[in-house]
């Protein structure tokens, strides 16, 4: 037996998913930036749209935020039609947009009790350094946003797009640019608003930071989603298992390989190695270690929703070039 109550079942069972989008679509002139997509996303999930550059993620969310208007198809939010009923939600959505970039002479301080005016909502001082607070700005409070690091107004974006207290937050490349350390610290202020049952949608180009945040995942290309589901459902759709890798070893690697039957490729000087099955693994390996040309080391590495990204995305440009 489960909890007594949870998000997925009990009760929200039969509740409107908080975005719901079907047969979408967004033209410019020849451009079909956003082609035909449907999907939905639940209460309190995590859903990440990712992508190449131009592949139409930011204009489906920017429908969703009701910013621009779909050329057809349908898009709800939290209920209502993004087309008629915006103004009725709008507080009730917070908004990362891409490339966000706070006025400059603003403190932080001043920025979140401001956005918040301009949504008819009043903060009160202590509300104010609360949300500075959980974005982890405290020290950087009263600083002004032009001499904050990319890092830092990227949080003050998110303390800003949080005013309204919102159901729902989206999130256009929240993490671009920023060094591995500020990344994974944004990742847990993520996962601490998802944690308190915030609805997110969210853009990116890190695979692994989809990989580690997202409950499900929608690959878009060319303004079509062309692989969706959870990392893990994914993985298992599209990768290649494992591989183990044969660092170093060169040509004279892959013949020794392929003389005792290995299926396997060169990928610059290291010869890989895929095993589909993970439980194939270990005479694979005690088959490899009999070999006796040199290598400078024998890894095995899991497949990753990157190579997913490259299996389906790739495979699509590759057919994009020979429609043409
Ligand atoms: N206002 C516009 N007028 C004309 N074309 C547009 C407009 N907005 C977007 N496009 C085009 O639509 C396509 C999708 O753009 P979009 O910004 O949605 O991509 P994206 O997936 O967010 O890319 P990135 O990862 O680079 O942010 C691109 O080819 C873009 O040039
Ligand atoms: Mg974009």
């Amino acid at each position: 037996m489960g909890p007594r109550w949870s998000p997925r079942r009990g009760g929200n069972l039969t509740a409107e998913p908080v975005i719901d989008v079907r047969g979408l679509t967004k033209h410019y002139a020849d451009i079909k930036a956003v082609d035909g997509i449907s999907f939905e996303v639940e209460k309190g999930q995590m859903f990440a749209l990712l992508g190449p550059n131009g592949a139409g993620k930011t204009t489906t969310v920017e429908i969703l935020e009701g910013l621009r208007d779909p050329t057809s198809g349908e898009a709800r939010v939290l209920g209502v039609d993004v087309r008629k009923g915006y103004r009725k939600i709008r507080n009730r959505v917070g908004v990362l947009p891409q490339d966000f970039e706070p006025f400059d002479r603003l403190k932080p301080r001043e920025a979140v009790a401001y956005w918040a005016k301009l949504f008819d909502r009043t903060l009160t001082k202590e509300e104010v350094a609360g949300l500075i607070r959980t974005v982890g700005l405290a020290d950087r409070a009263d600083t002004l946003a032009m001499n904050l690091s990319g890092g830092e107004k990227r949080r003050l974006g998110i303390a800003m797009s949080l005013v309204g207290k919102p159901k729902l937050v989206f999130l256009d490349e929240p993490t671009t640019g920023l060094d591995p350390g500020a990344r994974r610290e944004l990742w847990g202020l993520i996962r601490q608003l998802k944690s308190e049952g915030t609805t997110i949608l969210l853009t990116t180009h890190y695979l692994d930071e989809a990989e580690q945040l997202a409950d499900d995942v929608a690959i878009m290309n060319h303004g079509k989603i062309v692989a969706r589901g959870s990392p893990a459902n994914l993985i298992t759709q599209f990768g290649a298992g494992a591989v183990i890798v044969l660092a170093g070893a060169g040509d004279a690697g892959l013949q020794a390989v392929s003389q005792r039957g290995v299926d396997a490729e060169l990928n610059g000087s290291d010869v890989w190695v895929r095993v589909p099955i993970a439980s194939d693994m270990r005479g694979m390996l005690e088959k490899l270690a009999a070999i006796d040309t040199p290598v400078t080391e024998i890894y095995t590495k899991r497949a990753s929703l990157e190579d997913v990204f490259l299996k389906v995305v790739g495979a699509r440009m590759q057919e994009g070039v020979l429609a043409a």
